[in-house]
């Protein structure tokens, strides 16, 4: 056997020990020669590979040199040496990494991997907002594109939004795309809410005499939004001792109505550090659940996967490996919309 076959089948052994409940061994056997060569060409090229929680088994046991939330990638982002950095998440993730290091190399794997919250404000609803309430500070969830983050104020992930905002003392904040996320901290910090939208003049609905509080806007997770109180209740009524975790872009009453809230790498370290052995509930992106399960095979994990991230799906080993075989596809942040951006990821990061 040569040298590199023996590696291939020594990456597959490792991924069969880790994923055989969740991988078909046939397809770990082809998925172990792409492994391997993405590892042998990031190391020829001096890249680093980061991988969102919801990246496939396979892919996220494998490739990443770290895997973690929004925030946790934000900050690898912003203190690595390498000049190549592949992002195995979506588009506004790799934006956020290109924000940080203007003078790298950004790939992302696949040119569709949007996001519904980043695609539902513009730069022209953000400033129509600044408009009615003027010096009203401006908070955008990481999850928007450079051009809002850069006449954003702040920036926040769902594992820092309460101490964002609790950083602040103005009486009224603008927390932008994300309605749900911006309804939960509102409960959290015991603020009132009223949500803003755009009509279909392109015009803004908003109450102008609102005056004490989050102004948040009618942004939506197409995943999140899909869960409700009754998949809780019916998985309850089938394990009565289910501990139920959600992520804050769940609607209030799906938290009201779960054990835990909070984001992709709380809600892991959550049942890493329980001393309960399940059954837990992980409500959102399916592939977490398992990725939870490889590395936690005492627990029970349970997952709803009817919902997925049409856009966190579409990384995949192949594209990884075509990403860093031709430098696609090229993450670019026009410089003037990249130093107004900068600032609000920087603030962020310093706070937390
Ligand atoms: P986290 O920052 O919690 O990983 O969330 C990112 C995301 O897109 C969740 O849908
Ligand atoms: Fe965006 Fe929701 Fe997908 Fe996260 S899960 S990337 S918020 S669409």
């Amino acid at each position: 056997m040569s040298i590199e076959a023996a590696t291939v089948q020594d990456t597959y052994e490792k991924m069969l020990t880790k994923l055989e409940r969740l991988v078909p061994a046939a397809e770990l056997r082809i998925k172990a020669e792409l492994v391997y060569e993405i590892n042998r060409l990031k190391k020829e090229r001096g890249a680093l590979i980061l991988g969102h929680n919801y990246m496939e088994p396979a892919l996220f046991h494998t490739v990443p040199d770290m895997v973690g939330d929004s925030l946790g990638l934000s900050r690898e982002a912003a203190n690595t040496d390498k000049d190549i950095i592949i992002f195995c998440g979506v588009r506004f993730m790799a934006e956020t990494a290109k924000i940080l290091n203007p003078g790298k190399t950004v790939l992302l794997p696949a040119k569709e991997a949007g996001c519904s919250l980043a695609a539902s404000i513009t730069v022209d609803d953000v400033l129509k907002l600044k408009e009615a309430f003027p010096g009203a500070p401006v908070v955008t969830y990481i999850n928007t594109y450079a051009d809002v983050k850069a006449v954003t104020d702040i920036c926040c992930t769902s594992s820092n939004a309460q101490k964002v905002i609790e950083s602040l003392d103005d009486e009224v904040i603008l927390f932008l795309p994300d309605q749900f996320l911006a309804r939960n901290v509102a409960n959290e910090c015991g603020l009132p809410i009223t949500i803003a939208s755009r009509n279909t003049d392109g015009d803004i609905n908003v109450d102008k005499n609102f005056t004490k509080g989050l102004v948040g806007w009618a942004g939506t997770c197409e995943v999140h939004e899909q869960f409700t109180v009754s998949d809780i209740d019916n998985v309850r009524r089938q394990f009565p001792d289910v501990t139920v975790l959600t992520h804050p872009e769940s609607p209030p009453e799906v938290v009201a109505a779960s054990d835990y809230s909070n984001s992709t790498t709380k809600m892991v370290s959550y049942v890493q550090e329980s001393p309960l052995k399940g059954p837990f509930l992980i409500l959102t992106e399916c592939s977490m659940g398992d990725n939870i399960i490889a590395e936690n095979p005492d627990k029970e994990i349970l997952r709803l996967c009817s919902v997925r991230c049409p856009h966190m799906n579409q990384i995949t080993l192949e594209d990884t490996l075509r990403a860093l075989t031709h430098n696609e596809q090229l993450i670019e942040v026009p410089e003037e919309t990249r130093v107004k951006a900068l600032s609000s990821v920087e603030r962020m990061l310093e706070i937390s």
